[in-house]
């Protein structure tokens, strides 16, 4: 009698500090909300999703059940994504290393990853988003089955242009670059293109997913699960567009809203650094030159 009065004592107290928890949790992610929106948000995020089966491995799980949760919250990233206005998300689903993963894995992954593609082509907040789907990577490393739902969301999304969700399967970014050279220099061979087309434009334009629109300078690359590696991810849309990281310890399976907030914050701290620097360093060569607030000589 005593021991089961107990057990309701202490499941009421566990009860009452989650409620409390959540209340913080959730008042806390507002005011983050709050503070990011009055600022500018990244036009394009790619995130690294990393972590699936260490996070299994804590909980005593299987690999799939890592893979299986981390592809929940794979859904949730994309409305918490187009709720802040986000305009790209380009997410790392599969890269090309990960094909020396056992044969049963790489096959689970083809096939939540085909089930998440179903589930995108028959969700009406897919269309009521205009989110247009696109998938970057070696096709031709992938079961039919897959290329085939690939191809149906995109056929069926190819028109929108609010919110582009790009995800990068079988993809590795030398591998890009490679495929892109090689197709430019086809066309120079066979006199399509003349070596003075070839420039940064035409080279983004040869990427994937070519032939078509290229994947856009990346604004903030996002890894979980603690490593602080950009693991050959978008290396041509990061590199030189000032890109900045946001590397954090949570397993891919854990990403909270608040872990997208404060990326976020963190892109926006960088970016008023850059432009105090900036002003900085006008000021000093204004001081330097000796040039008064009109712009004339002080002399
Ligand atoms: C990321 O999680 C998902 C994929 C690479 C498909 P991992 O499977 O790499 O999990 P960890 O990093 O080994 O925990
Ligand atoms: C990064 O995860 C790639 C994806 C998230 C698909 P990995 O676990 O494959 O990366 P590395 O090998 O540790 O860099
Ligand atoms: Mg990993």
């Amino acid at each position: 009698m005593i021991s089961s009065r107990r057990g309701v004592f202490w499941a009421g107290l566990r009860f009452l500090k989650n409620r409390i928890f959540s209340v913080f949790y959730h008042r806390y992610e507002q005011r983050l909300e709050r503070e990011i929106l009055n600022s500018e948000i990244p036009p394009h995020i790619a995130v690294i999703m990393d972590g699936n089966r260490r996070y299994a491995g804590q909980m005593g799980k299987t690999r799939s059940f890592g893979h299986a949760m981390g592809a929940e919250v794979t859904e949730k990233v994309i409305e918490w994504s187009y709720e802040i206005g986000i305009k790209q998300l380009t997410l790392y689903a599969l890269s090309t290393e990960n094909f020396q993963r056992p044969e049963e894995e790489v096959d689970g992954l083809f096939n939540l990853i085909n089930e998440k593609f179903n589930k995108l082509y028959s969700d009406p907040r897919t269309y009521e988003k205009e989110m247009q789907v696109r998938v970057i990577g070696d096709r031709s490393q992938l079961p039919a089955f897959l290329k085939e739902s690939i191809e149906r969301i995109e056929k069926a999304t190819e028109n929108y242009t609010k919110f582009h969700l790009n995800v990068a399967i079988a993809y590795g970014g030398r591998q890009d670059i490679i495929q892109a050279v090689r197709d430019i220099a086809g066309c120079v061979s066979s006199g399509k293109l003349s070596l003075e087309e070839v420039d940064e434009n035409l080279i983004s334009k040869h990427l994937y997913p070519a032939p078509g629109v290229s994947v856009p300078n990346v604004d903030l690359i996002i890894r979980t699960g603690g490593d602080e590696r950009v693991s050959n991810f978008l290396p041509w849309q990061a590199n030189g567009s000032e890109c900045a990281t946001y590397f954090c310890a949570p397993y891919w399976p854990e990403f909270r809203k608040i872990d997208l907030l404060r990326s976020v914050r963190v892109y926006q701290a960088r970016k008023a650094e850059k432009r105090q620097e900036h002003s900085f360093r006008i000021s000093k060569v204004v001081n330097f030159l000796g040039i008064g607030k009109h712009g004339e000589k002080c002399e």
